[in-house]
């Protein structure tokens, strides 16, 4: 019942929450006025399957906490994003978590919530470009491109499994992909990626026929599938005259599956990376065609994300580990980093079903 409702709300892109256990100021849940805290969560798309996930996490562990949760879907569009950023705070939010479609887009309306004192969370994406974000929970962003970057030397077999270089000279074909250029993480995860990638680059062990080895021209806006497996198609070409596609960067599950499918006429599955452990890629890991994916345990990041919530509603400081990385053209923004794990036909079981992020079952 109470799974129902929520995606029915989910489908109109809005969800009030208030706590399920019974207490003095227990109220009707879609009546947010009582005097619990009200939090507003703002998400990007119920089109890609981590967002989902993440909202679901987030807004349980802060129904479970107490506090009331406004929660809203942008259908991957800025101005939507920015409409409802507008509606929490003239709703009387007292607190802001953020996961950004465009992070470059929201210093307007964030200006109106700092006018406002409402604190500002940047969940998974960095916010730019404004002085109105408070902290960042996310994943150690440059790992997980490392952790891709590394995955695609081993699945070619130019390192070995301790990450040692074999002396494999190739050269070996492949192409690269970029998330979306709006997102600061795809830049980050590039980043990571080529720093294990360049040397190989450079010294000529790793080719890219396409000739496109920029990440603005590798980038897939949106982190849509669908550019991405147009985008495959566009560079066949030369494997279609009979040169060996070796390996594809893939930084998005969803980008990988689209690139298996739009290189399947070649009649083999190329050596694919990828992020987020969702289901299908998964299902393909085990099967062996995807190579590899990096799972990231978004219950910690919600965990993480709901104790800054708590810390700053409470007068407190959120708990942080990094006061580096995280430069946004402002300042600097204290964040709580959460470490990823790669995932491969060896090690899904053990890293996926085995911490009950996912049963058995729903892998098969
Ligand atoms: C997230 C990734 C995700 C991508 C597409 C990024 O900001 O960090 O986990 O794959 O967005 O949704």
């Amino acid at each position: 019942m109470r799974a129902r409702t929520m995606a029915a709300l989910l489908g109109a892109g809005v969800l009030v929450l208030t706590a399920g256990c019974a207490g003095p100021q227990d109220a009707d849940p879609q009546d947010a006025g009582d005097d619990k805290p009200l939090v507003g969560v703002a998400m990007p798309s119920v089109e890609l399957e981590r967002w989902v996930t993440d909202g679901d996490n987030v807004s349980a562990q802060l129904t479970s906490l107490g506090y009331d949760v406004d929660m809203r879907y942008a259908e991957d569009d800025p101005a939507t994003q920015v409409e409802q950023l507008q509606a929490m705070i003239d709703a009387g939010a007292d607190a802001l978590v953020v996961a950004s479609v465009d992070g470059t887009a929201l210093s307007g309306v964030l200006a109106d919530a700092a006018a406002a004192d409402i604190p500002v969370i940047a969940y998974d994406r960095l916010i730019s470009g404004t002085d109105a974000v408070d902290y960042y929970a996310s994943f150690d962003n440059f790992r997980v491109g490392v952790l891709q970057g590394t995955a695609l030397l081993r699945g070619l077999g130019v390192v070995d499994a301790t990450g040692r270089p074999t002396g494999a000279a190739g050269p070996f074909a492949v192409e690269l992909f970029a998330g979306s250029p709006d997102d600061n993480n795809a830049t980050v995860f590039w980043d990571g990626a080529m720093s294990v990638l360049r040397p190989y680059l450079d010294s000529g062990v790793l080719t890219v026929p396409s000739g496109q080895v920029q990440r603005e021209q590798g980038a897939t806006q949106g982190w849509s599938a669908d550019l991405a497996g147009e985008r495959m198609a566009s560079l066949l070409g030369p494997y279609r005259g009979g040169l060996r596609l070796d390996g594809v960067l893939s930084p998005y599950d969803g980008i990988s599956q689209a690139v298996i499918a739009a290189t399947a006429e070649l009649g083999y599955v190329p050596v694919v990376t990828g992020q987020d452990a969702e289901v299908d890629a998964v299902r393909s890991v085990a099967a062996g065609e995807q190579y590899a994916t990096v799972y990231k345990d978004t219950r910690q990041l919600a965990e993480v994300t709901v104790q800054m919530v708590e810390a700053l509603l409470d007068g407190g400081e959120p708990e942080v580990n990094d006061t580096t990385s995280y430069d946004n053209g402002v300042k600097v923004v204290p964040a709580y980093l959460l470490a990823p794990q790669e995932v491969t036909k060896d090690s899904y079981s053990k890293v996926l079903v085995d911490s009950g992020y996912y049963t058995a079952e729903e892998l098969r």
